[in-house]
């Protein structure tokens, strides 16, 4: 079993790329705490993305993101952490991934692949109208930035988590 030298693995990548399914499986094979974004947000506030987002805004719901990820960051216990899509907008996200102890993964595919896996769940409200030019979208502004802070870039087309989970772990040694 690899076991991944730095402190943390963070899965990095678009909605609907499999960052909390590969975190799940990931963090079972290493035997660490999963620490999921989205999941940390809704169980501290006591209501869903979707929720936040409608009554706060998306500056409220960008500043959770940016605590979860810092909190997530700053545990000693080795982690999976699966931060949210957008948490490479930030310049201070993206230095606090920098310099942290952790090996980043940037989970990358196809936009149509992307589109097929959002079809199935509704608590993505940036997707809720024209979900394919969105999302093309999303990617022309974010893909730099998964690039800059990436130790490692798994593709997910065409493979099963488990097999995304073992790309994974080949490269975090
Ligand atoms: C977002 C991604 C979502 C969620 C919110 C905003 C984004 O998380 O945090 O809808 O801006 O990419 P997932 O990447 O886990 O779907």
């Amino acid at each position: 079993m690899n076991a991944c030298a730095a402190r943390h693995v963070v899965l990095v990548g678009m909605m609907g790329v499999g960052k909390s399914s590969v975190g799940r499986a990931l963090a079972a094979e290493l035997g660490r705490p999963l620490f999921d974004s989205d999941e940390m947000i809704e169980s501290d506030v006591g209501r869903t993305v979707r929720e936040i987002w409608t009554a706060d805004g998306e500056a409220a719901f960008r500043a959770l993101e940016t605590a979860t990820l810092l909190r997530a960051l700053a545990e000693e216990e080795p982690s999976v952490i699966a931060a949210a899509g957008g948490v490479v907008l930030s310049d201070r996200n993206r230095e606090a991934l920098r310099s942290a102890d952790a090996h980043i993964v940037w989970l990358l595919a196809d936009v149509e692949v992307l589109l097929e896996r959002v079809r199935a769940g509704g608590h993505r409200p940036l997707l809720d109208d024209d979900p394919e030019r969105t999302l093309q979208r999303m990617y022309d502004e974010r893909a730099d930035l998964y690039q800059e802070v990436a130790d490692a870039v798994v593709s997910v087309d065409h493979r099963s988590i488990g097999e995304v989970t073992r790309a994974v772990m080949r490269c975090c040694a």
